[in-house]
């Protein structure tokens, strides 16, 4: 069975490591896995991330915010992740229609219901099995971004404190309505964090009737 796996956080919390650590537990337990993240991972969606993020598009409607946001959801749920699944193997996505809930519902503060139907037509209504949300402190998480070496500064992050604050809330209120979710205290070392993710997708593999190799138990 083909397993989708989605990584959520507010910035700064350290989801590209950890998706590039646990595709590589995978692999070693002999998944094959793809990687792919949001907004982005296809052509389409790469060209709908740089309209989305540039940071001189103040002007841009909320409205056409949610939707380029799910127009590059629909591009990669048809291309790139439904392709991977149906082909047997493990998708990890950096982001998926739980953002859209958390940055646009409750960072903006667009009406949840009509953003839900958005995200249901753009994705089908798949679902991940697994949602890995990394949970920080906004500052700590805006901080660790500011001065690090990962993408630039984009005009999400030009948002105010109380709207990260808003999305944070917007998870951990998302977080505690599924069992797919795994809230992981993200401030732990690395190796911690890992560990962690690891020991839950263990148990998913397991469940979910996956075979794979004792091999990656010593990671
Ligand atoms: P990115 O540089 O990929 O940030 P990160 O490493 O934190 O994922 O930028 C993506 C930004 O877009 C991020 O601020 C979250 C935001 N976003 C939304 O507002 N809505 C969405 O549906 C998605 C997928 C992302």
């Amino acid at each position: 069975m083909a397993l989708f796996i989605t990584f959520e956080g507010p910035e700064g919390s350290g989801k590209s490591t950890q998706i590039q650590l646990l595709a590589g537990a995978l692999r070693q337990a002999g998944q094959a896995v793809t990687v792919t993240r949001e907004p982005g991972g296809t052509r389409i969606g790469n060209a709908v991330r740089t309209i989305l993020l540039a940071p001189e598009h103040t002007e841009m409607s909320q409205r056409a915010e949610a939707l380029l946001f799910n127009a590059a959801r629909a591009q990669l749920v048809d291309q790139v992740i439904k392709p991977a699944l149906a082909r047997g193997e493990t998708v990890l996505c950096d982001r998926f229609g739980d953002s859209t809930v958390a940055y646009q519902g409750y960072g903006r503060k667009q009406p949840l219901a009509p953003l839900e139907q958005i995200i249901q037509f753009a994705t089908t209504g798949l679902t991940p099995d697994l949602t890995l949300y990394l949970d920080l402190d906004v500052r700590v998480g805006l901080e660790r971004k500011r001065t690090g070496v990962g993408d630039a500064w984009n005009r999400m992050e030009e948002e105010t404190l109380a709207f990260h604050e808003r999305v944070r809330q917007g998870y951990l209120d998302l977080a505690a309505t599924a069992p797919r979710w795994l809230v992981v205290d993200a401030t732990q070392d690395v190796a911690a964090v890992q560990a962690v993710i690891w020991l839950r997708v263990r148990t998913l593999l397991a469940t979910s009737g996956v075979t794979y190799s004792e091999v990656a138990d010593r990671t």
